[in-house]
């Protein structure tokens, strides 16, 4: 499902992200691009905290399933 239309990102993307450590919203922001402000439409850098608790759900999977 695309969660970012002017990026074309995907939730599967941001849970990849997640997955590889990527939870900080400012490295999310910057590895997704939405500092773009030539290309975007501004709603996604607003709502990164949610983006960043997709991650770290993701992040916290990944390390569960590291730990078991
Ligand atoms: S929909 Fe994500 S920046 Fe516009």
């Amino acid at each position: 499902m695309y969660i970012c239309i002017c990026k074309g990102i995907r939730e599967s993307d941001v849970h990849e992200l997640g997955k590889a450590g990527v939870t900080c919203p400012k490295k999310l922001a910057a590895t997704l691009g939405l500092n773009d402000k030539k290309n975007c439409c501004g709603r996604c850098i607003k709502n990164i905290s949610k983006f960043a608790a997709l991650a770290e759900e993701e992040f916290s999977c990944a390390q569960s399933s590291v730990l078991s």
